[in-house]
């Protein structure tokens, strides 16, 4: 197992190498501005050949902005899907996410200059200004995403290269997909390389939190800069968050499918809610510590001594100390199952955490528990869950390879006939982390 170079950002809120961490800090995702492209859901698993005509085409999209010329770079970075360890990274537990072939797109140049532009396809206001002159605080607009992770980057190593930077993507914003560890990853890989930087991953996860922890004032995990930096095709990420070590595992792409299915929920409420979860678990872990004196956080604290301190910590601490305790043993369950090849195992372990997030950290909505339900109908479905922090976005199901032709009519009815209507259903494929096209 590898470990991860020391971020000198904390891996979970307590967690004593960042004292920043422990301000209360404002939770605002990227914004929910819907698909950047609405035709690519409800398709069938898409290809590298798409991903490259996708780019090819942003690359157009650049050059109608900021004009033809040579020296026009493209770049891709992935969102990601966790399958198991739900609400596990700001606990110090194990996580298991994958990086997904969908993301965001960037297209940049040098300048003759040293100005900077971040524009975006998916948003109307770009932000401009000299490397020298950049502003001191976030703005509460879209790019404060990549612009605190060229502020980090900046920071101790001033450059005097201007970039015109186009961002895109294929990914839904907002949506518990990771869209915002997706750009700020990004940013960094892409930014990084055209001014010479070595193109390391670690420089690139500790940019991205800096930039969406110090910058942007996202109270995040470590598990989604990780994912989207270190993911490997046909691999889930195994990654401890206390100890900041990964390994990749295999995992079956021959056998298994992900389909993702988005509830099209997006709470404003959803940015306070994470905060309280994790302002719960710290509190939980502050009363459990003293019967638990060799646990450093939540996710080391068994679940007998959860339930010898049930009173204690009271029905609401209660359920949210349990849900921690058991997802991590679920988690490694979940890791011995899909090393051992026991699909079915390895599901039922992720359905299993839909059950503990509903009832027990209580992060899911009806829409959510409906996609589940729908999903758990149909042949072939080997588990499904709510993804991301919850409160609506994305279900994520897994399905063996020959269930997928029908699996997102049949989701869409179903939830049609409660809802009316029908939400997109997306295939994905395992991917790999940022990466340059065409170089
Ligand atoms: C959000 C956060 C992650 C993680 C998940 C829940 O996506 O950004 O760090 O806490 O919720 O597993």
């Amino acid at each position: 197992m590898r470990r991860g170079a020391r971020s000198s950002i904390a891996p979970y809120p307590g967690a004593s190498r960042d004292s920043r961490a422990r301000l209360p800090q404002r939770v605002v995702r990227a914004p929910a501005r819907g698909y950047a492209n609405p035709a690519v859901a409800s398709r069938p698993e898409p290809d590298e050949q798409r991903l490259d005509s996708l780019l090819a085409h942003h690359g157009e999209r650049f050059a109608e902005r900021f004009g033809n010329g040579s020296g026009t770079r493209l770049f891709f970075s992935p969102g990601r899907v966790n399958l198991m360890g739900a609400h596990l990274d700001y606990n110090g537990g194990p996580v298991m996410p994958m990086a997904l072939d969908r993301g965001t797109f960037i297209a940049l140049r040098a300048r003759a200059d040293d100005r900077l532009t971040l524009a975006s396809t998916l948003e109307g206001e770009a932000f401009s200004a000299r490397l020298a002159e950049l502003p001191a605080a976030a703005s509460g607009r879209w790019f404060d995403y990549p612009l605190g992770v060229v502020v980090h980057l900046l920071r101790g190593r001033p450059r005097s290269t201007g970039l015109d930077v186009l961002f895109g993507g294929n990914l839904p914003i907002g949506a518990g997909l990771s869209s915002s560890a997706s750009i700020c990853v990004g940013t960094a890989h892409a930014l990084g390389k055209a001014w010479g930087q070595a193109a390391e991953p670690m420089t690139s996860i500790v940019a991205a939190l800096w930039g969406e922890r110090e910058w942007v004032g996202v109270r995040c995990g470590i598990m989604d800069p990780y994912a989207v930096a270190l993911s490997r095709p046909g691999h889930v990420l195994w990654l401890e968050c206390k100890q900041e070590r990964f390994e990749h595992l295999p995992f079956d792409r021959e056998n298994l499918r992900i389909a993702v299915v988005d509830s099209g929920i997006r709470r404003e409420l959803a940015k306070g809610d994470f905060n309280r979860r994790v302002a719960e678990c710290a509190r939980a872990f502050e009363l459990l510590r003293a019967h638990a004196p060799d646990a450093e956080c939540l996710a080391d604290v068994p679940a007998a001594a959860v339930e010898r301190s049930a009173d204690e910590l009271g029905p609401l601490l209660a359920r949210r100390a349990r849900h921690v305790a058991s997802e991590v043993e679920r988690t490694r369950r979940a890791r011995a199952a899909l090393l051992a090849g026991d699909h079915p195992g390895f599901g039922r372990c992720v359905s299993a955490t839909h059950e503990s997030l509903r009832e027990l950290y209580e992060v899911s909505v009806p829409e959510l528990d409906c996609i589940v339900a729908a999903a758990h109908e149909w042949q072939g479905v080997l588990g499904a869950r709510l993804t991301g922090a919850g409160f609506g976005g994305c279900a994520v199901v897994i399905l063996a390879r020959d269930a997928c032709a029908g699996f997102d009519e049949h989701v869409q009815r179903a939830f049609e006939q409660r809802f009316g209507r029908r939400p997109p259903v997306f295939f994905f494929r395992s991917d790999a982390g940022p990466r340059e096209y065409g170089s």
